[in-house]
């Protein structure tokens, strides 16, 4: 029977579930779109005109969308939504467990189950339930179960529907995506879905796949990028002790058609919510299938990326500890264009640099201070103090590290900055965003990830 998606609900206002429910009802001005969240505090910043999450032109969208098409309600409201929806997306957290079997490495599926739950007990007629979390391959099995003890006569089909866009570029990369993922049993569920998605995506960027296939898929491709960098980030150390400049290296490499150009960007390490999390649960399910090569080859993914951060900080941290042990930060969330700092490197090098007893003085243009100092581990009382400008910052630094790519980091007067910095100040530049002929100008040594110390 051909089904027709016209009211849709989508449990999670996070990350995802905001600006990906922002843009379909975008794109179909035709079909409802109601978000649900537990977090009351989410749900009001969402109606209200300082968004919980930045992302270029989510303002533009949510500006034409909310109370036309789309509106964001708390889940104690909720049951109406989803009594009502022809689709319910899941768009929970999947963190890493933190107890339990595989505590440490499986995805915690608690906040999917509970979604499930309540779908089970809210869902009127027929519903398609569309996983959007980042799941563990068949999890899709789990939620099946949960929503067979339905108390009411609904029916049910259960779609992955995995997303892709990065934090920063989100808005862009759900506009025109490299491709849509559907994985499904039932043909006709399969396609209502991807009627939605083609009043703006091209067909043949619709793939269909089997369940299993689309739940792994995205953990794979996840595993992937994030192989991509731990490799970069492998041979920037490399290149570091030999006199290659890992640019050029990365430039060679990604002409090749079959390596191609993206993320090859030598850095500090990746963050991000999510990259670690999927990896291990990669590792996990590789272990739980007995495949302890495989495990330990993901595993090695993830360890360089540790150790990268690590020499980084130890770097710094050296070279602080020589002189008055005031180190300045520019830049904390994980990548620019987001406020996020889930997994920042910025967390573990400004742990690292407490621990050594290193005075911290911080600077992003959008992660919250309060937050962010939420996070921070200071047992030894070195202190950390947060400035709003660059140029507050550096006063008095020892050294000076940039861990987020912030585009402001780029056009820094450096000889400016060394007349507020301490005597024998270095940068350390963990983004190779820092214009090393403007710094050797101001007289400022800097070591660079992926090519090492110039004066
Ligand atoms: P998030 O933490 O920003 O948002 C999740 C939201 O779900 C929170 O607001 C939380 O309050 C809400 N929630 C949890 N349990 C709930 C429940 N039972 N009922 C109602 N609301 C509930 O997470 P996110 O970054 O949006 O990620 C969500 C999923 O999407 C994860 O599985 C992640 O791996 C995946 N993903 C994330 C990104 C990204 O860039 N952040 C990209 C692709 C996929
Ligand atoms: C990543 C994937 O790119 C998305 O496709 C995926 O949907 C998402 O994870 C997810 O599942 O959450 P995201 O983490 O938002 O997106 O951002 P990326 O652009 O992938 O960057 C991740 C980290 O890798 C950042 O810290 C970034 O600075 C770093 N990175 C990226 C590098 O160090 N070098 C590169 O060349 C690229």
């Amino acid at each position: 029977m051909k089904r027709r998606i016209l009211n849709i609900a989508c449990i999670g206002a996070g990350y995802v579930g905001g600006p990906t429910m922002a843009v379909i009802a975008d794109r179909c001005p035709h079909v409802s779109v109601t978000v649900i969240d537990l977090n009351e505090a989410r749900i009001a910043a969402w109606n209200s005109d300082t968004l919980p999450v930045y992302e270029p032109g989510l303002d533009e969208v949510i500006r034409r969308t909310r109370g036309r098409n789309l509106r964001f309600i708390p889940q104690r409201e909720g049951a109406a939504a989803v009594a009502a929806a022809d689709a319910v997306f899941i768009s929970v957290n999947t963190p890493t467990k933190t107890q339990g079997a595989g505590a440490g490495k499986a995805s915690d599926l608690g906040y999917v189950e509970a979604c499930a739950r309540y779908i089970a007990e809210h869902a009127l007629g027929h519903t398609i339930v569309i996983e959007k979390s980042t799941m563990p391959v068949r999890a899709a099995d789990t939620i099946k179960r949960i929503l067979a003890t339905s108390p009411r006569v609904g029916t049910f089909d259960v779609l992955s529907n995995p997303e892709f866009l990065a934090e920063g570029t989100a808005i862009r990369d759900l506009e025109k995506p490299d491709r849509v993922l559907i994985g499904g049993e039932t043909p006709a569920a399969v396609d209502a879905l991807a009627e939605v998605y083609a009043h703006w995506v091209p067909d043949q960027a619709i793939i269909r796949t089997g369940l299993w296939s689309a739940e792994l898929s995205k953990l794979a491709a996840n595993a992937f990028l994030a192989q991509r960098v731990s490799s970069i980030n492998a041979i920037s150390a490399l290149c570091e002790v030999t006199g290659a400049q890992v640019e050029e290296v990365a430039k060679v490499l990604g002409t090749d058609t079959r390596i191609g150009p993206k993320f090859l960007k030598a850095s500090v390490g990746y963050g991000g919510s999510c990259f670690k999390k999927d990896l291990l649960s990669l590792v996990y399910l590789c272990e739980f299938y007995g495949l302890t090569e495989p495990a330990a080859y993901w595993q090695s993914v993830q360890d360089l990326n540790e150790w990268q951060k690590r020499r980084f900080a130890q770097m710094a941290a050296t070279h602080a500890k020589k002189q008055g042990r005031v180190v300045a930060v520019l830049g904390l969330a994980f990548k620019k264009n987001t406020n996020d700092f889930r997994e920042s490197p910025a967390i573990d090098i400004c742990n690292y640099l407490l621990a050594a007893g290193v005075r911290l003085r911080l600077q992003d243009e959008r992660v919250d201070p309060h937050m962010f100092g939420a996070v921070l581990v200071d047992d030894h009382k070195a202190g950390f103090d947060f400035f709003s400008e660059a140029a507050e910052a550096v006063r008095g630094a020892d050294a000076i590290l940039v861990l987020t790519e912030w585009d402001q980091y780029a056009t820094l007067d450096w000889r400016k900055l060394s007349t507020v910095a301490a005597p024998g100040v270095m940068i350390f530049d963990g983004r190779t965003v820092v214009d090393p002929v403007a710094a050797s100008a101001a007289g400022l040594p800097v070591f660079t990830v992926g090519i090492g110390a110039a004066k």
